[in-house]
């Protein structure tokens, strides 16, 4: 048990930016900051953090809360697990009643996996450098590839001794059950029941989580036996998802960010060796294609990602098909290519500290202008062969979500090549549409409204788009009063907390208060209720929630009529009502910023300040077409 005292010590102490920074890198966005969710696979930022406020919130997975929330979630900790983390971040010192051996075994299961992890990282080292078969094979192994002691501390590397039941013999003395051991793949079990050391007479590479955890482990062998695996790596458990880690990310993740790229290299021996020439933004795929969310795990921390190629030109062009996907998840990739023969390892033992570093600034290719090179130079003057050339190459610039960076490589490869833009061009167009229509047949029907639309009286640039706005924000605080859920209240905050478009807040100012107690309820967990706010709130705070509240029924039938605001009869269908009015809420504020930028745009002068506006507009226009084709109800009532 941690005493409260030390809880609000913690609570005091951290800053959510700071918290939140070590998982994922954040972008200023007005006075918030934006990031790829890390809980999902996506490609537009939708994961928000507001310091105002303290807390997070991530629309692509429904997640929010506040610091302390998101440790939990992010690491799968439980709230004492979590406190414990930030504790140890700020340097408090948490009193803290000593667990019992009885809770101690109730822990979670994956808590005892980790614990079990750190105990087997710790045996492994401490055999490689304390026991004479450790360090006569083992470490005099790693000295041989010249390891030096920083990077074998930095790596935690270990030695697991020869014998089929060392490891495990230990782990039981020290009072770990065989149910456990198996669970972590540390011991394989036989048909007969029987188990025996998964790792034994092999260098041990940990592999690490991002806060530096042990989940797994690789086994590399010391000998050049050709009957056994060169690796032995630990299999998939609760806590080890291959397909989600990157080795060397613990060690790298600081660097990757501060110098903004990251290399990609293939084993643990290249991050190591990386690591010895002091090029520490360095990440191994394990000898694997990149996944998917392998790639999302390095846009937390850059949108740059330079791939480490070593081989020959056959292995190469295999190896560049894996990158499309990489552009795809919008990461800038360039290559940097080790000569012919060498690996990173290898090659930079040969060069040195200075020369290996020299080497990747100045043979750092852009990947489109590396691809492009590769064919031009190998298409020559075929005409047949350069015509496959430029399909390769304008797919792989067809991958790159970004419009803006597409155009640019379409030059770049238009250079190189000497093709005119325009046949790049079409050719990237053809790419395109087939994407979008493969994206479509994808995408499930909208069913169809059943709702009635009413005819306009006025068309829409004569309508004040800030009044219906105001209107609309009251009948927003009315549904979240009456029925307030996550979801309800995460769509409102899509709107006014963290808008893409605009910095948006509500223009009534009890609305604003009210609505700022329903975030701040999200830090715990909990939304508010109008009863809440009538017990609590201030004067004018408690007539306004007691007359929506009391006015349960659709505002007024002549607002509808008037400004064309269509409110359903919510008590039909609740939520598709209230996604209805938040969705009417943002085409109304499109709509008025719309205005205002059209207003401005007439009285501007100066060029550049044109030039924002109409970029700004374009962006709005593309908004409101979005939003618009969310709604269910027919566009003729606007
Ligand atoms: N790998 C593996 N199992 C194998 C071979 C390779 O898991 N049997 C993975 C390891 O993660 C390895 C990576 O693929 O680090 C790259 O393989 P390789 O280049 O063969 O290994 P290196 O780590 O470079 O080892 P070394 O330099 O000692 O040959
Ligand atoms: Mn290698």
């Amino acid at each position: 048990m941690i005493s409260r005292d030390s809880i609000e010590e913690v609570k005091s102490k951290l800053d959510i930016v700071d918290v939140i920074s070590d998982f994922v890198t954040l972008k200023k966005s007005g006075a918030n900051y934006k990031a790829l969710s890390p809980f999902s696979n996506e490609k537009t930022a939708s994961f928000f953090v507001v310091p105002a406020k303290g807390i997070f919130k991530d629309f692509s997975s429904g997640k929010g809360g506040d610091a302390i929330s998101f440790v939990m979630e992010h690491e799968k900790l439980d709230y004492a697990e979590a406190i414990r983390y930030l504790a140890k971040k700020y340097g408090v010192d948490l009193k803290e009643t000593k667990l019992s051996d009885a809770s101690q075994a109730a822990q979670s299961e994956r808590e005892g996996l980790y614990v079990l992890m750190n105990y087997a990282r710790e045996y492994y080292k401490e055999k490689l450098l304390s026991s004479e078969e450790g360090r006569s094979i083992g470490l005099s192994y790693f000295k041989e590839r010249g390891i030096n002691e920083r990077d074998i501390q930095k790596f935690d590397l270990g030695y697991a001794p020869d014998g089929w039941e060392n490891f495990s013999k230990d782990a039981i003395r020290a009072g770990y059950n065989k149910e456990l051991l198996e669970k972590t793949g540390l011991i394989v079990k036989k048909e007969d029941g029987s188990t025996y050391d998964r790792f034994r007479g092999r260098v041990i590479f940990p592999v690490h989580n991002l806060t530096g955890k042990v989940i797994a482990f690789g086994a590399r062998m010391l000998g050049k036996d050709k009957n056994q695996p060169k690796y032995i790596n630990s299999p998939e458990t609760e806590i080890y998802h291959k397909s989600d880690v990157l080795y060397g990310m613990f060690q790298g993740k600081n660097a990757i960010r501060q110098k903004d790229n990251c290399f990609l290299v293939e084993g643990y021996t290249d991050v190591i060796s990386m690591h010895q020439c002091d090029v520490e933004n360095v990440v191994a795929s394990s000898g694997t294609a990149l996944t998917e969310s392998q790639i999302k795990l390095i846009r937390r921390f850059t949108e740059n990602i330079t791939v480490v190629f070593d081989g020959d030109a056959a292995g190469i062009k295999a190896a560049l098909r894996g990158i499309d996907m990489i552009l795809q998840g919008g990461l800038n990739v360039r290559v940097v290519l080790i000569p012919d023969g060498d690996d990173p390892d290898s090659f930079s033992k040969k060069k040195g500290t200075t020369g290996f570093q020299k080497f990747l600034a100045e043979n750092t290719k852009d990947f489109v202008s590396f691809k492009a090179g590769l064919y031009a130079q190998e298409a020559g003057g075929d005409p047949i062969r350069k015509a496959e050339s430029i399909k390769e190459i304008v797919h792989s610039i067809g991958m790159i979500p970004d419009p803006v960076k597409r155009s640019v490589y379409i030059q770049e490869t238009s250079k190189l090549l000497a093709i005119g833009e325009s046949v790049l061009f079409s050719e990237l167009n053809k790419i395109l549409i087939a994407e979008r229509t493969k994206r479509q047949k994808e995408r499930v029907a909208f069913p169809e409204s059943e709702l009635v639309a009413v005819e306009p009286e006025q068309p829409k640039e004569t309508l004040d788009h800030s009044r219906i706005v105001q209107l609309q924000e009251k009948e927003t605080i009315r549904l979240l009063l009456n029925y307030a859920d996550r979801k309800l209240l995460d769509q409102v905050m899509g709107v006014f907390l963290v808008n893409e478009l605009e910095d948006v807040t509500f223009s009534n100012p009890v609305y604003k208060e009210i609505f700022d107690q329903f975030v701040d309820s999200t830090k715990n967990d909990e939304i508010i209720t109008s009863d809440y706010l009538i017990s609590n709130g201030s004067e004018t705070i408690k007539s306004v929630v007691a007359e929506l509240v009391v006015r349960k029924r659709r505002i007024s039938p002549h607002w509808a009529s008037k400004y064309k605001i269509y409110i359903p009869d919510e008590e039909d269908d609740l939520e598709k009502n209230a996604r209805e009015n938040i969705n009417l809420l943002k085409y109304r504020l499109i709509l008025s910023w719309i205005q205002t930028n059209k207003e401005m745009l007439k009285t501007t002068r100066d060029p550049i300040e044109v030039d924002t506006i109409l970029i700004k507009l374009e962006e709005l226009n593309q908004a409101e077409k979005a939003v618009a084709s969310e709604l269910t109800i027919a566009s003729g009532v606007y």
